[in-house]
């Protein structure tokens, strides 16, 4: 279920469900998609080339082991249609992204959960549950819901310990965001071995989640045979030009990096000071914690009256949690406000 964007009654709505950009996409990339309108009778270039060459350029990649998608969803389902079937097994956090598990059903596999440790995925408890059956590991580091991250040396870890057969999936979809010294993507992974994928997106840091937009880079056989399932024209053409011009505008990616960097801290800290628990985040959302179901479903519908939309968490086995992305400046000053108002203390 994707996050709510009404508030019925409210006069101006902020929509912090979703965990997309509050600055929204590179003015470049507006101009691209207008321009491309001009060209819809045209079918996009099946193979995204120029989209594909220009990430290459920016992150020093092979363009022929990028693989695009209309979204890192697709991609995420491609790799199922492609490496799961009856009677295999694909492992995700117990608060991992839940499309892994709706891939992993989607391809007759069974989901098997890795318990989580402080909200965040424990490389251990992931090795522990590998069987013979096992032919996947889904990590989404950072994760979502949580905005918890797994470092560098515990990745490496967990592909180590993993059999051969086993593609371990690393879903880097808020990896921009993030700043910690000990945090890898997954790029050095993948170019050093045969079994480890890296799914990114354009969605978060470059507001283009309306275009549908992923992209991955794998070892060729992987990308070999994404390439022969896919749709032939996957991606838009408005999507691939948009991509393009946003992936170049670094200044772009910076501002929308550095706003995140300054009101993910303060978001964590006020919220802290008013008595709730905050999970460390290193991505472009917070997750908050209630004492238990009722008061956080509450305290969504209080929010919610103010045009504060969030989301519930329950799917994710946080009942008693919402989520948050980091907003614009006048949306964050709103939420905690109206937690404070909640709670019935000065913000
Ligand atoms: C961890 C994670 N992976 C993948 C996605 C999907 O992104 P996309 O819009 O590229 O399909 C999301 C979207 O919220 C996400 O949180």
């Amino acid at each position: 279920m994707p996050g709510r964007s009404k508030a019925p009654g409210a006069a101006k709505v902020f929509k912090l469900s979703s965990n997309e950009s509050p600055l929204g996409p590179s003015p470049k990339a507006i101009a691209a998609y207008k321009d491309a309108g001009k060209h819809l009778e045209d079918y996009p270039d099946g193979s995204a080339t120029d989209l594909r060459e220009a990430i290459g350029r920016m992150f020093g990649l092979d363009p022929d082991r990028i693989v695009c998608g209309a979204g890192s969803d697709d991609l995420l389902n491609l790799l199922g249609r492609a490496y799961l079937a009856d009677g295999d097994e694909a492992i995700h956090t117990t608060h991992g992204f839940l499309v892994y598990p709706i891939v992993a059903l989607g391809a007759g596999a069974t989901p098997v959960v890795a318990p989580e440790k402080d909200h965040t995925a424990n490389v251990d408890e992931i090795l522990k549950r590998v069987t013979p059956r096992t032919k996947m590991v889904f990590l989404a580091n950072p994760n979502n819901p949580t905005g918890t991250y797994v470092s560098f040396d515990e990745v490496k870890r967990l592909h180590k310990g993993l059999p051969s057969h086993v593609l371990l999936v690393i879903d880097a979809a808020y990896a921009e965001y993030v700043r910690k010294n000990d945090y890898e993507a997954g790029i050095e992974l993948v170019a050093t071995s045969e079994n480890v994928v890296m799914t990114r997106t354009f969605s978060k840091i470059h507001g283009l989640a309306a275009l549908r937009l992923g992209w991955m880079y794998g070892p060729a056989h992987v990308i070999d045979a994404i390439n022969r399932i896919r749709g032939p024209f996957n991606v838009n053409l408005p999507a691939i030009a948009a991509g393009i011009a946003a992936i170049e505008d670094t200044a772009h990616q910076e501002y929308s990096r550095e706003h995140n960097s300054k009101w993910l801290p303060w978001l964590i800290d006020e919220i802290g000071k008013l008595g709730l628990k905050v999970t460390p985040s290193v991505a472009n959302f917070v997750l908050i914690h209630f004492t238990d179901e009722k008061i956080a479903a509450e305290c969504n519908a209080f929010l919610m009256k103010r045009g504060l939309i969030l989301r519930q968490v329950g799917a994710y086995k946080l009942p008693a949690a919402l989520r948050m992305s980091v907003g614009t400046e006048e949306a964050n000053r709103l939420v905690v406000k109206a937690l404070a108002d909640f709670l019935g203390k000065a913000a």
